[in-house]
């Protein structure tokens, strides 16, 4: 892969003081009418590293990422990004903030009329004012990074899901954000094609010095990918931390989610385990967030 023509990004912070957290979420709990999707959720995500959030489907994961973007707004708590409180801030100063995130999402959520050049183009076309050769050349550099340039031509509908994927990425990557957040990245693809990505992924961090943040329940991905990780189970964070710690944890939560086992707190009812705690549920966690 032709990474050696992908220019360094001018922003990167300083090694001094890259450990500093990026996104901080203090206390955010969300919820739908009478169902609580998240409760008193803090971590810091720190800087410059892969960051990823676990939990089983419908837990509230997708919630907590448009939580950070300001899609939804937290009805208890705060979400900070580089110090700043984004849930009570203007749209004008909402949209400085998003311009630092590259975004994919679940589905890739490419536009299907467009071709995947179009696609990669979109953000620099809303927010710069760069001219037709200058996106080219930007366009063509991310491509050459996720492998795309020869299918460039073709609309969304003409290429595999893996292709899609990668399409989503280099649009996340194409503004160079400081941060990049993935809604599940692995989803409709299969596991060698989660290998190829999970690559891409690493290398592509590495190559930026962005800060990535990975939503998924992709197990052999986190632990391809990820620096620290996060666990979320029936409303609450049930801890955050290095991978090693987490890895190493005697939580069951953690240990039956990190081994894929049925054995354990998590059971088969997804809507049980994703809101609320039910009230007889004394044996649900209790949150402990830990620095990273
Ligand atoms: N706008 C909304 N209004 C009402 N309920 C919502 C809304 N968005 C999400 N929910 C509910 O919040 C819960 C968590 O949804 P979310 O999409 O965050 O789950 P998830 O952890 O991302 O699941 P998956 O792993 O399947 O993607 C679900 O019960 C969902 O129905
Ligand atoms: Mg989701």
């Amino acid at each position: 892969m032709p990474l050696a023509l992908r220019r360094p990004r001018p922003q990167v912070v300083p090694r001094a003081t890259r450990d500093d957290a990026v996104i901080s979420l203090r206390g955010v709990s969300k919820w739908f009418g009478s169902n609580t999707i998240l409760k008193d959720v803090s971590f810091d995500v720190p800087r410059g590293k892969t960051t990823a959030i676990l939990g089983p489907s419908g837990t509230g994961k997708s919630v907590l990422l448009k939580n950070i973007i300001g899609l939804l707004r937290p009805d208890e708590g705060e979400v900070l990004v580089d110090g700043e409180v984004i849930g009570t801030m203007s749209d004008k100063d909402l949209f400085r903030v998003r311009r630092k995130f590259g975004v994919l999402f679940q589905d890739g959520a490419l536009f299907g009329s467009m071709t995947l050049y179009e696609n990669i183009a979109f953000p620099l076309r809303e927010h710069t004012r760069k001219g037709e050769r200058e996106i080219r050349e930007i366009v063509h550099r991310n491509a050459e990074l996720v492998g795309l340039v020869a299918h460039l031509g073709k609309l969304p509908g003409e290429v595999s899901g893996g292709m899609k994927k990668r399409a989503g990425l280099a649009r996340a990557m194409v503004l160079d954000p400081e941060i990049v957040l993935f809604d599940e990245p692995d989803s409709g693809l299969d596991p060698v094609r989660v290998a190829y990505l999970d690559e891409l992924v690493v290398t592509a961090q590495r190559e930026t010095g962005a800060t990535f943040f990975i939503i998924t329940h992709n197990i052999p991905s986190v632990m391809r990918t990820a620096d620290h990780l996060g666990l979320l189970f029936r409303s609450r964070l049930v801890r955050f931390g290095p991978k090693d710690v987490m890895c190493a944890s005697d939580d069951p939560v953690i240990r039956q989610f990190l081994a894929g086992a049925t054995e354990g707190p998590i059971g088969m009812d997804e809507m049980a385990d994703g809101g609320a705690p039910p009230a007889q549920a004394g044996a649900a966690p209790s949150a402990s967030t830990g620095a990273p």
